[in-house]
Formats: C-alpha cells, structure tokens, sequence
C-alpha cells in the first residue's frame, strides 16, 4: 500500500505543508474552480481546507471512503457541515488561538484607520492631489477615552480587549456563550452595547442565530456617528443595511476585513469615502499563517496516525 494521500487546497505556508509532505504523499490543490479541485479528492485520506472552501455532502462525497480528516486552515468553521462528518464518523479540526493576536491587532487597526481616516488621506496623497496642511482636513476621531463595544467575547474578542487598555477604553461585550469573565470589560445586552459604544467591533462565530446580527434595527440603535468593525465574517453584518447607515451619515465609518459574498465587495461600499476595506486579512502575518499551517498539519498527522489531534472539532 502507498503512502496516504492528503490534498490541501490553497497555498498555505510550507511550514505546514513541508510537515506533511515527510509523511505523506502531498498534492496542493487551488481551492477555485471547485469543481477541479473536487475532481482532486478520490481516494484522498485528508484534506486541508482554507475557510473559503466549503465542506459540505459533495465534497466529502468526491473524497469517498477513505477519508479521514479535514483539518480547516482557519479558526473559523461556519465553512464545514459538522453534522455530515459526524454522521460520516469522520474528523474535523481547526486553527484556534495561534491567529488570535494577529486578527485582534488587524480590528484595533481598523477601527484607527476608520476613526482618523487613513485610507482617505493615503488616497489624496497617492493621487498627487494633497495642496498642503490645512487645519480643518481630515479631521477624525479617536480611539483614546472612546467607550468600544466587543460583539462575541471569545479568544480574539478578549485579546482586543487586551491590546486596548493602553489607549484608556471603557470595554463592554457581548457574549453568547455566558463563560467566566473576571476582568476589567463590562457584560451588557446587545441593545446597550449599540447604544453606548463609539466603536463596536464583531468577533462573534457566524451561525444561524448570528447571520445579519447587526441588521437594519440593530444599526439604527447605534450611537449616531459610530464606527462599526468586522474582521469576523462578513454574514455577521446585513451589508444592505449597513450601506444606507454609512450614506445616511448614521454611522460615522466602517472598518472591514470581511464580506457577505467574498470576494465580490458591493460597488456601493468600495465608493463610499467613510470605509476602509481590507481583503481578508485578519490572520495574515508570517508568524500567524505559519502556525496555522502546523496546526493543521499536526492534526492531519495525528488522525492519519490514530492519536488525537490537538485542536478537534469533531
Ligand atoms: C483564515 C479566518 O486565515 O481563521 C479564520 O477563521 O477567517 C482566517 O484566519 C482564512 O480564512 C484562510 O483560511
């Protein structure tokens, strides 16, 4: 018998793939057109998966018989139908923890670069357009002494937490889960969240109960002028709704690493002035993505080899 044949689609860092390829016999597959990288999955005993991939009956249907494990390049796992491994009584893993600083810090950058207008100004001075200073130009808000709102108060809701206490926040949260919380941000409902934060930022899970979380009625309870945050999932936030709240001038700007249909971003948001708009890149640093790349790859090694891996999900 061969060595076991893993595909991962997309080009996650070697230091993942290299891991594997000592192992195994290793394909790396592009995750789009779906249909070829599909076509790539007979006989196949795990597959990587970047959270863009979905995993769902078809795809787990092309991998037949063999498979055992997908391991998830992400912490997010809104991509994966978990109730078709398990009845399949396969395994399913993903990337928690190692991408928390790296996506914590990319929503602390969003909210300055809404707050102060960073993309506004990097733009004038790109297009040769800058006349000089003028003391009423770009004038912003900042994030020192604002009261900031974290939607989802998990692994990377609380490390925002964390990198903002040099800047003198008030932090209030929201959490579905109800854990332990003994520190320095304060438990409050949704509806007050929206209504004291200057900021909110959404660090949520996206599931059926938090798709268009933040919708029509949830906008308009913000503080008028607020600055909204995603670096989650884009179905978190109702992007129509969102739209008419940043024409409007009901919400001050909006800061976004991610969208409802990725990578299609609606032509209305990239023309509006008040949005910085980034293509998802929450965990995109080297030391971040190379981390994910062990990590699924030391729970691809682990199921391949009948131990437990280290980060299940199913
Ligand atoms: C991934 C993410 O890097 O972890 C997640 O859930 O969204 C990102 O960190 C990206 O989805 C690539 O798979």
């Amino acid at each position: 018998m061969g060595k076991p044949r893993v595909v991962v689609a997309g080009r996650v860092p070697a230091a993942g793939v290299d891991l594997l390829r000592e192992r195994y016999a290793v394909e790396v597959a592009d995750q789009r057109p779906r249909e070829a990288l599909l076509e790539r999955l007979a006989g196949v005993a795990a597959i990587v998966t970047p959270t863009a991939v979905a995993v769902d009956e078809e795809l787990l249907d092309s991998a037949g018989d063999s498979l055992k494990v997908v391991a998830n390049f992400g912490v997010g796992y809104d991509n994966i139908d978990l109730e078709a491994i398990r009845r399949r009584g396969l395994r399913a893993t993903n990337t928690p923890d190692v991408l928390n600083g790296a996506t914590a810090e990319l929503a602390v950058t969003l909210m300055l670069a809404a707050a102060r207008r960073v993309a506004e100004g990097d733009a004038l001075v790109r297009g040769g357009e800058w006349r000089g200073l003028q003391p009423d130009q770009f004038l912003g808000r900042g994030l020192i002494g604002a009261t900031v709102g974290i939607v989802g108060f998990g692994r990377i809701g609380r490390r925002v937490e964390r990198l903002l206490r040099g800047f003198d926040v008030r932090v209030l949260f929201t959490d579905g889960s109800e854990s332990a919380y003994d520190g320095p941000a304060e438990r409050v409902a949704l509806t007050e969240l929206l209504a004291q934060s200057d900021f909110v930022t959404l660090h949520a899970p996206l599931t059926p109960e938090t798709t268009h979380l933040i919708d029509a009625v949830a906008l308009a309870q913000m503080k008028p002028g607020a600055i909204l945050v995603n670096a989650g999932r884009g179905p978190l936030v109702d992007t129509d709704a969102l739209i008419e709240a940043l024409r409007s001038g009901r919400l001050g700007a909006a800061g976004l690493d991610v969208y409802e249909d990725e990578p299609d971003v609606p032509v209305q948001l990239r023309e509006l002035p008040n949005t910085v708009l980034l293509p998802h890149i929450g965990s995109a640093t080297d030391a971040a993505r190379g981390a994910m790349a062990k990590l699924a790859a030391a729970n691809v090694i682990a199921v391949i080899e009948g131990l437990e891996p280290p980060s299940p999900l199913v």
